[in-house]
């Protein structure tokens, strides 16, 4: 099925469309400041190689950028796929029906037998399977869309959207936590179909930024945020998600059986360390030299803005301009953490 729809000149209507999932360091709430920001910029192509949740990719996209969007996970790339590199594809209300009613195609019960018990209901495990072996027979644009709507209604169905502890101790009261996993699909669906548009033609790539393609006219950098304690690890968080973007790499990925979420491994990052993020971002910038930077970067993590400031500098040969924005984020996994101010900057370095 397809669509026409044309985006607004300024794309800041057309952002709103992009469907909410809660994600560590997202920066829905920046979007404004990030719109001015890219509108100052200009230039034709951006590199989002940092992309979760996708909505900046998203929002490039809207205001007319060819956008290239990566991460080292999978499911932020079937994000981007779903919404920045479909330009006209729907899930139709067809592909909808066989998915959440057409049974279990091939009898697999990798997620049931996995997870029975620790997360979501039977029913939902039960439905989670069937839809995928309807999903396998997918292909492209339609692919993307099934499995980013999969995604967002687990992430939607789970206490705070992350994978760290089983149960419903954190249960908020929300209605979406006890509606059936099949009912939020169909939502989640009409919701990424509903953010499909037609643009300048963008690319999803999965990989490490040190991968990432150079020559774009724009770089957004959206690296994880290396906070003083704590720790700022993805797969952790968001591993069941990951999982759910290929079948748990088909039924043979290697689930940590003796840990109590059954999660999957922690993947090696240069970001995710305070001793080692430094040299990477140095050489993230390096790699780029030849693009504008846009550097999201927060006021309680480290390196300090002086440091990036003299780095970036140093990269691009003047003194970059920063812009400053007061945010409240949850950084914590645990109850203790608490909801901090901080300021986020964004540094243009030209
Ligand atoms: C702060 S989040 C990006 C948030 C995004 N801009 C948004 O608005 O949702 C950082 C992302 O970097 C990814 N990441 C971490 N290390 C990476 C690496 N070495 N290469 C590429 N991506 C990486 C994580 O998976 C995560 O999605």
């Amino acid at each position: 099925m397809t669509t026409q729809l044309v985006s607004p000149p300024d794309g800041r209507e057309r952002v709103r469309a992009y469907p909410h999932l809660r994600y560590m360091g997202s920066k829905y709430k920046l979007l404004p400041t990030l719109a001015s920001v890219f509108a100052e910029v200009g230039g034709v192509t951006a590199l989002d190689p940092f992309s979760g949740s996708g909505v900046v990719s998203y929002l490039l996209k809207a205001m007319g950028y060819e956008v290239t969007s990566g991460d080292y996970m999978a499911f932020p790339v079937v994000l981007a796929s779903a919404a920045c590199v479909n330009q006209d594809q729907l899930l139709s209300n067809d592909d909808v029906c066989q998915i959440v009613e057409g049974g279990n195609q091939d009898g697999r019960d990798f997620i049931e037998r996995t997870y029975d018990g620790l997360f979501f209901t039977p029913a939902d495990l039960r439905f989670l399977d069937a839809a995928w072996s309807w999903i396998d027979q997918l292909e492209g644009a339609q692919r993307s869309l099934a499995i980013a709507s999969l995604v967002l209604a687990a992430a939607r169905k789970q206490p705070r959207g992350v994978f760290t502890v089983t149960g419903m101790r954190y249960d908020d009261g929300r209605s979406q936590l006890h509606m059936p996993l099949s009912e939020q699909f169909k939502l989640c669906v009409d919701a990424w179909n509903s953010a499909v548009f037609q643009a300048s033609p963008c690319q999803a790539v999965r990989g490490d930024v040190s991968q990432a393609p150079t020559g774009a006219d724009l770089v957004y950098l959206d690296p994880p945020y290396a906070p003083p304690r704590d720790d700022n690890d993805y797969i952790k968080r968001y591993w069941f998600l990951e999982g759910l973007a290929d079948y748990w790499d088909n039924g043979a990925a290697e689930v940590m059986t003796t840990t109590v979420t059954k999660k999957l491994p922690k993947r090696q990052t240069p970001f995710g360390s305070r001793k080692t993020i430094s040299q990477a971002l140095m050489s993230t910038f390096e790699r780029f030299e030849d693009s504008t930077l846009v550097l999201s970067y927060g006021s309680n993590a480290v390196p300090a803005l002086d440091e990036l400031m003299g780095m970036l500098r140093d990269v691009k040969g003047s003194r970059p301009e920063v812009f400053t924005v007061n945010h409240r984020y949850n950084f914590g996994t645990h109850s203790a953490a608490t909801r901090r101010l901080a300021e986020e900057y964004v540094i243009v370095a030209s």
